[in-house]
């Protein structure tokens, strides 16, 4: 069956992986999970995209209102709109970006990890899509557990033959938005000329700020050392309790994912210097995922980053986030390989 709703635009679509720098790149984009909690901010701010072409809305229901409601908006990006499993393929076909918001979200009281019974087949089911449809695809995931979801995705695309660890990362850009924001709040800074890098995961002890590296260059106390990494850590618990049952963070998640998205796409256009953090295949620690900060360009992934010199805390932070990451990484694996 056709698409929902075709608006269909003059733009220049790409067909190569790189397009020169200042040139007008026109990227193909799909959203999937685009009707949900996450999805339908993500999907207004990308059609906002001067370097997004092409929006695919994809869901499994409502994309045919958020679509016509999307399409409305007077920016250049054709947006389209996919609903259900038959019309997948469809919305995956060309794709140069592939974000994935599908998923259910925390309630008080559980975990990430609570949601993996739900979500790991979610994920599975797209990242095959994506297998068939569009395998050149730069794909960042955001449906939790992360830790887990990225492993899992990496096993299918390998089972399908066209794993490319530079095309894969896990979104860990939240961690980096609610670290600056809280650092900047007690620095007494404006969180936009705060930069903190976060590595680990994107659960818990995992999410490990490296608050010694912060720039600009400043130091904190012990209790502000100990207040700020329980809050970065503790940051998405905070919004499902101040929800109350209706979700996880959504806008500050669709503003964190369209950040990393604009990095990953600028990378594509072949801008230098394009740095940020996510959760990705690495060699950084002994594990086999892990975030760091890397290097975005035209391939995905060009580079990625050693985490530099950590101080005592950060050590033992690192040790702790490493033990408990370990397990959701091969819960993913085995799920996937099973
Ligand atoms: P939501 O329930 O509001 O929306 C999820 C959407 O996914 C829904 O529209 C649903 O129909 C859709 N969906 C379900 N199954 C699907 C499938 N098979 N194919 C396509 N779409 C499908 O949830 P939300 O608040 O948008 O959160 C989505 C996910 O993102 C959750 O797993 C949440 O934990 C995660 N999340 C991650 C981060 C992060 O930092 N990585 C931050 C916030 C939320
Ligand atoms: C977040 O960090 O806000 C997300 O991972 C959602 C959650 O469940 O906390």
């Amino acid at each position: 069956p056709p698409a929902i709703s075709q608006v269909e635009g003059s733009c220049g679509l790409r067909t190569g992986n790189c397009r020169a720098k200042g040139g007008s790149p026109g990227f193909k984009v799909a959203i999937l999970g685009a009707a949900g909690g996450i999805g339908q901010p993500l999907v207004m701010l990308m059609k906002m995209n001067p370097l997004v072409s092409v929006l695919h809305l994809y869901d499994v229901v409502n994309t045919p209102g958020v679509t016509a409601d999307i399409s409305h908006m007077d920016t250049g990006a054709v947006v389209r709109g996919f609903l259900g499993k038959e019309q997948l393929e469809d919305a995956l076909i060309g794709m140069d970006l592939v974000i994935i918001p599908a998923g259910v979200p925390r309630k008080p009281g559980m975990t990430r990890d609570d949601l993996f019974n739900i979500n790991a087949g979610i994920v599975k089911t797209l990242c095959e899509g994506i297998s068939k449809c569009c395998p050149k695809a730069i794909v960042n995931l955001i449906s939790n557990p992360v830790n887990s979801t990225v492993p899992i995705a990496a096993e299918v695309f390998k089972k399908a033959g066209i794993y490319d660890p530079r095309k894969l990362l896990g979104v860990t850009m939240l961690d980096v938005v609610r670290s600056n924001t809280f650092v900047a709040e007690v620095l007494g800074l404006d969180p936009r000329e705060v930069d903190v890098p976060v590595v680990g995961g994107h659960a818990g002890a995992t999410i490990l700020p490296l608050l010694s590296q912060v720039k600009p260059p400043c130091s904190f106390t012990v209790e502000e050392t100990e207040h700020l990494t329980s809050r970065i850590q503790n940051g998405g618990t905070e919004v499902v309790e101040a929800k109350a049952g209706a979700g996880s963070a959504t806008l500050s998640m669709a503003y964190a994912a369209v950040k990393f998205a604009d990095a990953c796409l600028r990378g594509l256009r072949g801008d230098a210097g394009v740095v940020e953090c996510a959760f990705v295949s690495s060699q950084v620690t002994e594990l086999p995922f892990f975030a760091t900060r890397v290097r975005l360009g035209c391939n995905g992934i060009e580079e990625i980053y050693p985490l530099g010199p950590l101080n005592e805390y950060e050590r033992a932070g690192l040790e702790k986030a490493k033990k408990e990451l370990a397990g959701s990484i091969e819960k993913g694996i085995s799920f996937a390989t099973k």
